[in-house]
């Protein structure tokens, strides 16, 4: 299949785009979070090809996107107050609800659920692309099922060129991690991946919200109850592991970096701790190095200076969790780039946004963290 390369700033593309998703066909366009990879949602056979293009597990389902709060009730069977509420408040924006979903949902698009994911994006380009498709539109992130989400449309086209219809580039993301997914499909509300909208902005708004036990202590035997959230995921394809400090910068031990509301610790970068952790990472690195591999390091620009060896890639001050999640699935993919068989990285702890990128990063690394 020939893939179009589209721009979003150019009228006559997006009316092409938007006369493919008409058609049934596949086109990958840029949100505020992640790039989606985005058909009519409506149209069982059109959401189908999303699953085959992905390599995507049939049983993950997908987001539908909407661009007017009013396409909840075509949707949706059950509207709760407090879904009102947040859509209210966050939309247009990072924040998917899960409803109670409406038989017009074909099975293929909410992967045999009876409960539908749904959010409304930001992004001019991809409200545009639902506007003028007249479609709602299934989007999962634009990647091959398991590889780091695309924050750019050259990563889309590393994983999708001549495998699907279209790519709308709209230069880099925003946000890039994925939405936040909150479910009020039934009992209390509950956090079922973390994202750029906090629990704690969730509870300024609609009063107690729950994580998903399963998210706070991977290690455990529950199932977490996004189906998106049991596969590996966002992984590079060096072995990615975690060095992470034991020590708060008060001296207090963790006693689970998982958590996905720690409180913000404002000396970020410069605990005291960070001295072993560096230390671990460049014996970790240099005996490596030794053995013939390739290493790449991930780290923050406070640090950057402070390892010996191996490739070093700076995401962003310690203190600017907004700058680290913009840039964490790039890093990744540089990591492929660079053809590193052997990946280690600091924990980006410390900010609001550290509970989104920790739950990342762990899946990144196949759970691998070694404590120091
Ligand atoms: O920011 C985002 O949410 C991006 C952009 C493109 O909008 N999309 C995205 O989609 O991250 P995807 O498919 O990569 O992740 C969707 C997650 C998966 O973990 C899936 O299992 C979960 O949402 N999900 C979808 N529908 C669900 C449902 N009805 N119940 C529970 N989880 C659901
Ligand atoms: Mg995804």
């Amino acid at each position: 299949m020939q893939t179009l390369f589209l721009k979003s700033e150019n009228k006559e593309d997006m009316i092409k785009a938007a006369a493919i998703i008409k058609d049934g066909g596949l086109v990958a366009f840029p949100t505020e979070t992640v790039y989606g990879l985005g058909a009519d949602a409506l149209d069982a056979e059109a959401s189908a090809k999303i699953y085959s293009a992905k390599g995507r597990p049939s049983d993950n389902p997908l987001i539908v996107h909407i661009a007017e709060t009013a396409a909840v009730e075509n949707l949706a069977s059950e509207v709760p107050d407090k879904a009102k509420t947040l859509m209210e408040a966050f939309w247009p924006g990072p924040l998917t609800i899960i409803l109670k979903k409406k038989t017009c949902v074909p099975d293929t698009t909410t992967g045999g659920l009876q409960t539908v994911a749904i959010r409304m994006p930001s992004h001019p380009a991809a409200l545009e692309l639902i506007r003028k498709s007249g479609c709602y539109i299934a989007a999962p992130s634009a990647n091959t099922s398991g590889r780091p989400s695309p924050t750019t449309a050259e990563h889309v086209a590393e994983d999708m060129t001549g495998r699907i219809d279209a790519i709308i580039d709209g230069g880099p993301v925003g946000i890039g991690i994925e939405s936040t997914i909150v479910d009020l499909s039934e009992g209390a509300p509950t956090i079922l991946r973390p994202g750029f909208i906090t629990k704690k902005m969730l509870e300024d708004m609609i009063g107690e919200v729950k994580i998903d036990p399963a998210l706070e202590n991977p290690d455990s035997t529950a199932r977490p109850k996004a189906p998106g959230m049991r596969y590996t995921h966002y992984a590079p394809k060096g072995e990615l592991t975690i060095v992470e400090s034991s020590i708060k910068s008060g001296g207090e031990l963790y006693d689970d970096y998982r958590m996905l509301d720690d409180i913000p610790d404002p000396s970020g970068g410069s605990a005291p701790s960070t001295a072993s952790v560096i230390n671990a990472i460049n014996d970790i690195a240099s005996n490596a190095l030794i053995d013939g591999h390739r290493v790449a390091i991930l780290t923050t620009e406070e640090n950057a200076d402070c390892f010996e060896a191996g490739h070093v890639i700076t995401v962003g001050s310690a203190s600017d969790g907004g700058t680290v999640a913009a840039r964490l699935y790039a890093a990744l993919r540089e990591c492929d780039a660079y053809g590193a068989d052997i990946i280690l990285s600091e924990a980006f702890a410390g900010t609001d946004l550290s509970g989104a990128i920790m739950n990342r990063l762990i899946k990144a690394a196949g759970h691998r963290v070694i404590m120091v």
